[in-house]
């Protein structure tokens, strides 16, 4: 089996659950700390050892593609005024990765993101990485991914347990557990309404998908919300080859919304090296307030 190179990352919906953060900003610019959603998530793709970053990007989303560029002006302030740690930081986040971009001309959906990739990612499998959707865990999310990919040979989802009321608002599968979190898919429902399914498996922003996920996104009519839904291809896939889900380890943030980027703020703040002691201590005094 062909090793993976490239991670898919698709940045170009509209982030409307963030205005009116996002209007001329994209969410995946948002600072989280220190460093904006996206530079997490292309640090866990190099952490895993891809080194390949295929963005699809959108009109208004410039600022992602300048942030993993160099910037010559900058660089040259920098050095000038001896400011060396500086410079280093800026060029270590170019350095990370290269970059290809392609243009998603209409926010049709994820699934659609997914397809426009085709040319450039051809016939090899891949990752899928969403912008928004950030995953803290001591081994990265995708390297787990990745074993169970090399194990089963086939395309694999993440998935986390959430509360069944909450089921309505995700992709949920069903399926046989076949080793330590890991589930053979045997069904796949986006978004179910309230009662329709039992499980509480919610697939999340990380997928390692075998090429002939293209041909089932050919397939693929406008789904849920008129959107070409990546669900509905992983359904395809799953009947023309298995799938599997696994349950990684890890604390995942939705940073894509409000509540959620909230909770990513203050878990990495508690975590930040130089920052997490201080903080911890204001959380502490703050909660001891509250409680008064
Ligand atoms: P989301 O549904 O979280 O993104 O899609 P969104 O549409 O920007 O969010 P809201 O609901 O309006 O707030 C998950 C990921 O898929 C990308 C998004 O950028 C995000 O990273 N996406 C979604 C695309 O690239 N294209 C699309 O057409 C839809």
């Amino acid at each position: 089996m062909m090793k993976i190179r490239k991670a898919v990352v698709p940045v170009a919906g509209l982030g409307t659950r963030f205005l009116p953060a996002t209007k001329a900003i994209p969410k995946e610019m948002l600072t989280v700390v220190d460093r904006p959603t996206i530079q997490y998530i292309v640090e866990e793709i190099v952490a895993s050892g891809i080194k390949e970053v295929v963005l699809v990007t959108a009109s208004g989303k410039s600022a992602i593609e300048d942030h993993f560029d160099y910037s010559y002006e900058l660089e040259i302030f920098l050095a000038q005024k001896g400011k060396l740690d500086l410079l280093q930081e800026v060029r270590h986040i170019s350095d990370l990765i290269e970059v290809v971009s392609v243009r998603q001309k209409e926010p049709l959906g994820l699934g659609h993101a997914v397809k426009v990739t085709e040319p450039v990612v051809c016939n090899e499998p891949f990752v899928v990485v969403l912008g928004d959707d950030m995953v803290d865990a001591k081994v990265p999310c995708v390297f787990q991914m990745l074993k169970v990919f090399e194990e089963f040979q086939q395309s694999v989802v993440a998935v986390q347990k959430v509360p069944l009321d909450e089921a309505h608002r995700y992709g949920i599968i069903e399926g046989k557990k076949v080793a330590e979190g890991v589930y053979k898919v045997e069904r796949l429902i986006e978004k179910p309404a309230p009662g329709t399914s039992k499980s509480d498996l919610a697939i999340i922003g990380r997928y390692v998908l075998r090429p002939e996920i293209y041909g089932c996104l050919h397939k693929t009519l406008p789904g849920v919300g008129g959107e070409i839904q990546l669900t509905d291809a992983l359904d395809c896939l799953r009947k023309e080859q298995g799938l599997y889900a696994y349950e990684f380890k890890g604390s995942r943030y939705d940073a894509g919304d409000k509540m959620g980027y909230l909770q990513a703020t203050v878990n990495y703040a508690l975590a930040h090296p130089d920052l997490g002691g201080k903080f911890k201590e204001y959380l502490k005094k703050l909660v001891a307030d509250l409680d008064d």
